[in-house]
């Protein structure tokens, strides 16, 4: 086992973009900060260093974790934060997987400037399944505030209602050439006529879904989220915050300058509040004497949901030895409500006084909305202490069937709760995961912490039984985040074989924070985790 040490320092520096300069939270004072490498079969070991006021953790979104749970950062839930002038130091072994994750703060938006690659090779000797390309990029896609986050955050949960909208979508950090006073803010891939590049592509924005192409060339995906898929080409791809493609392409075109782009995809937002906003990078033919200068590339609307579709149901998990199998028979059914609320109105208070419809957003799963205890679950499991930090009577059917996606009768105030769902160790689970239309506003990208999942269909409407007889039990794709479509359904398998306690949430930041999240908590059978490691001797605590 090879050893790969970092230490991230976790600082702040004075970052200008778009002509403003702000204080920034960042690792090593980069931003974004490093990217890792190693290889499959690897041990990872980052330091971590707090050295701002403020308490952090570091999440390795899509590593499994296997019985080193204590090292995977959502705040609360795995671990207290490290804080002020505290280390940690996170210590595991990268098995059975490889491709393109990454790294990010999981505590209260600091991730919106707190993250990173982390990039698994194939171990030593074996190779991609699609002929090597000449150089491999990760492109790091984020959203940027003019102001602090953290005030952003604040003011809508003061507020009651959304944040603002972010000021500007960014390539590795640069917002690009088409928002005010970022003309030499633009990220510059140097290729040579060709040549085939493999684009790492990291959906790292807080709140957006996005869309991402290169102007006259085309793409062909080969993996999502860690996992190889079917190759196909296309001009466009999809990706919701926390997901990861990979894309091959090939530098075939006259030597010039070609735009990248990335823009915003939002199934129901009224009006376009993105419009403009539409971040790029530019590919730069190396030995190009001419001046050649593309247009952007044609991505789809900002709410062309069949685009969407279309791309989603072209993606086929690849049969190979490395990846597991789908499911076929199921132990469990777990049936999970997704999505926002709205609390109603104080009694008494004008509706205009309170949002218009209603009260507060909050959000939920099976109309709990999830409530961050204290202190650690992970750490209260496992020493068989619960009281006071969580139950485990968080239920796998919503409270009330109703017609999800039709216009509500009534709103249905969510409960407060901090719960969890225990799955027996080893257990073939299927969860389907529905999406409510109680307030409607966008797809919502469910990420499971500790697992990969087979999405075994899809949908709109409400989700039937029989919709079971037609999933794909042959070739699904193999995910850690699923974008659940608005007015919809998504159906996910795995095989609970990965002891722990996993989060389980949207990946808008903003449905985190307001509580569309929830536990699951694999148990072995031996009573409670025991086969997990021990708690390391720097475990944080609160
Ligand atoms: Cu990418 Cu719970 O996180």
């Amino acid at each position: 086992e090879i050893e790969r040490f970092y230490e991230f320092n976790i600082t702040r520096s004075q970052v200008t973009r778009l002509c403003s300069t702000k204080n920034i939270v960042n690792v090593n004072g980069q931003f974004p900060g490093p990217e890792i490498h190693l290889d499959e079969g690897d041990m990872l070991v980052v330091k971590v260093n707090n050295q701002v006021p403020e308490n952090i953790t570091l999440h390795w979104h899509g590593v499994f974790q296997n019985r080193t749970g204590w090292y995977d950062g959502p705040a609360y839930v795995t671990q207290c934060p490290i804080q002020s002038g505290s280390s940690y130091t996170y210590k595991f072994v990268i098995k059975n997987q490889r491709g393109t994750l990454w790294w990010h703060a999981h505590i209260r938006w600091m991730r919106a400037t707190v993250y990173g690659a982390l990039i698994i090779h194939p171990r030593p000797g074996s190779s991609f399944p699609f002929p090597a390309p000449d150089a491999e990029v990760p492109i790091l896609l984020g959203e940027w505030w003019q102001s602090d986050v953290q005030a952003v955050l604040n003011q809508a949960l003061a507020s009651g209602g959304g944040p603002n909208v972010s000021d500007a979508f960014t390539i590795n950090g640069l917002p690009g050439p088409l928002y005010n006073c970022s003309g030499n803010d633009v990220y510059v891939l140097d290729v040579e006529q060709g040549k085939t590049y493999l684009l790492r592509i990291i959906n790292a924005a807080m709140n957006t879904d996005l869309f991402f192409g290169i102007a006259n060339h085309k793409l062909t995906v080969v993996e999502a989220d860690a996992s190889y898929h079917q190759p196909f080409e296309t001009d466009y791809i999809v990706i919701t915050p926390g997901q990861t493609t990979n894309v091959l392409f090939t530098a075939d075109q006259t030597p010039g300058q070609y735009f990248m782009a990335a823009s915003a995809y939002a199934a129901a937002v009224p009006q376009n509040p993105f419009d403009n906003t539409t971040t790029a990078g530019i590919i730069r033919y190396k030995s190009s004497p001419s001046s050649f200068f593309s247009g952007l590339p044609r991505l789809p609307a900002f709410n062309d949901t069949r685009k969407v579709v279309s791309f989603n149901s072209k993606l086929r998990g690849l049969l190979t030895e490395e990846l597991p199998t789908v499911p076929v028979k199921v132990d469990r059914h777990l049936f999970f409500t997704v999505g926002l609320n709205r609390e109603d109105c104080p009694r008494g208070a004008p509706n205009s006084s309170c949002q218009g419809n209603g009260g507060r957003f909050v959000a939920s799963i099976n109309n709990i909305t999830y409530v961050s205890p204290r202190s650690s679950i992970l750490g209260a499991y496992y020493t068989n202490k619960l009281m006071n930090v969580f139950t485990k009577d968080f239920s796998t059917k919503p409270p009330v069937k109703f017609d999800y996606t039709g216009r509500p009768l009534r709103n249905l105030n969510s409960k407060n709760g901090t719960k969890a769902r225990i799955i027996p160790y080893g257990s073939s689970v299927q969860i389907i995961l529905q999406g409510t239309s109680l307030v409607n506003a966008e797809s919502h990208p469910i990420h499971l912490h500790g697992y990969d999942f087979f999405i075994v269909g899809q949908g709109f409407g409400n989700y039937k039984k029989k919709y079971e007889a037609s999933f794909n039990l042959v070739d699904p794709p193999l995910r850690n985040t699923i974008s659940v479509p608005l007015k919809g359904w998504a159906a996910i398998r795995l095989i609970a074989n990965n002891p722990g306690v996993w989060f389980m949430h949207c990946h808008l930041d903003i449905h985190t924070t307001w509580g569309l999240d929830t536990v699951l908590i694999v148990e072995n059978g031996e009573g409670p985790l025991q086969s997990i490691q021990a708690p390391p001797p720097d475990y944080p605590r609160c």
